[in-house]
């Protein structure tokens, strides 16, 4: 099987990385420096576990004659690239081609389908790094799980889990990726907590109460727009077990040797011109606003994201005490 891994960042390089040790051929389209290193020396991936170095092709742009019959496009650029990225490539490949969407969020998939007739979504459950070009991290390999947009079961399915899994992930199909995909955006409400608050602040009891909070904030909303946010499989746990797991007594922060911070964290840091948190909490607020359910936990974390991208903050400068002020005022005004 052929993969082109379109917009290699942290996800498409550890993804594409691992497809290509496997003896698959993989094509990575990535920025000029990516590239340039990806073809001078290869791409190293660092784990927990080890270290490889791979040896995808690279490329800046993709070109009609780099895609076979068995070519599946992985969209690995964030949702806010994904509609130019889309256009861009239904420019040059077949409208019948595969293209599975690596994005956190929903809706990324419907883009999808207006260029193209083979659309599938892919929840990944694992965090990648990659702060400099090539060189990208992670702890283990974790699980994927891969449906057929909106819903189905398809033999393109089938493959992709045995391609992923013989590359040593933990795949699995769905046959409604879209609850898939709304269950991990629970998990990715967090995720602006982890990257903004100060490192220190993040083995407080309040800490986890506000991971608690805005997950039982999500399950409210969820409820009251009937929202199926759930793992196809049962394999991951649902939003009740999530809040259950943080509620655990447990011992403290365990860096399991590799630095591995989230997408989110690796926006702050590189500073870069966008960040995704407007598709990850816009959606339940605007829910919450339709249902008359509070979100003053989704308006927070969104609001400080805003403020610290347009400030350019440095990941981890906000003090908790001071984002749990910002929820109070929230709740009141709100
Ligand atoms: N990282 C994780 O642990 C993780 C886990 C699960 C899901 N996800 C999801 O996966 C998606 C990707 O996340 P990520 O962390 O891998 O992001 P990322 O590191 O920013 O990767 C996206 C890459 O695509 C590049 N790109 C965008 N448009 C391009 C184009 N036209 N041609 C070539 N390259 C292009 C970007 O370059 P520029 O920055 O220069 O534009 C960037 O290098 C996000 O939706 C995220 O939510 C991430």
């Amino acid at each position: 099987m052929q993969f082109v891994v379109y917009g290699a960042g942290a996800v498409g390089s550890v993804l594409g990385g691992m497809l290509s040790l496997h003896r698959h051929d993989v094509l990575l389209i990535g920025r000029p420096p990516l590239v340039h290193v990806v073809g001078s020396g290869g791409l190293r991936l660092k784990s927990a576990t080890g270290e490889y170095l791979a040896h995808p092709r690279a490329t800046a742009s993709l070109d009609r004659s780099d895609v076979s019959p068995d070519t599946q496009v992985l969209l690995g650029v964030k949702s806010y690239d994904v509609a130019a990225a889309v256009a861009t490539l239904a420019e040059s490949i077949p409208s019948d081609t595969p293209v599975i969407c690596l994005q956190n969020g929903v809706g990324n998939e419907e883009i999808a389908a207006q260029h193209f007739s083979r659309v599938y979504g892919a929840v990944v459950r694992m965090t990648c790094s990659m702060v400099q070009p090539g060189h990208a991290s992670f702890r283990a390999l974790g699980r994927i799980v891969f449906g057929l947009h909106p819903k189905g079961s398809a033999a393109a399915v089938a493959e992709l889990v045995a391609a992923f899994r013989a590359a040593g992930f933990d795949a699995a199909p769905s046959k409604a990726i879209g609850d898939d995909k709304w269950l991990k955006m629970a998990v990715n409400a967090q995720s602006i907590f982890h990257a903004l608050i100060d490192v220190r602040d993040q083995d407080e009891n309040e800490f986890f109460d506000l991971k608690v909070a805005i997950l039982e904030e999500t399950k409210r909303v969820f409820k009251a727009a009937k929202i199926k946010a759930r793992s196809a499989n049962g394999k991951d746990p649902s939003i009740d077990e999530m809040i259950a797991e943080i509620k655990r007594p447990r011992a403290r922060r365990n860096e399991h040797g590799v630095k591995v911070h989230n997408s989110v964290w690796q926006d702050f840091y590189l500073k870069r011109p966008h960040i995704e948190a407007e598709y990850i909490h816009g959606p339940v607020i605007a829910l919450g606003r339709e249902h008359a359910v509070a979100t003053p936990y989704h308006a927070t974390a969104l609001a400080i994201a805003t403020r610290c991208h347009a400030a350019q903050s440095a990941p981890e400068s906000l003090r908790l005490a001071e984002v749990l002020a910002e929820v109070a005022q929230s709740g009141h005004s709100g």
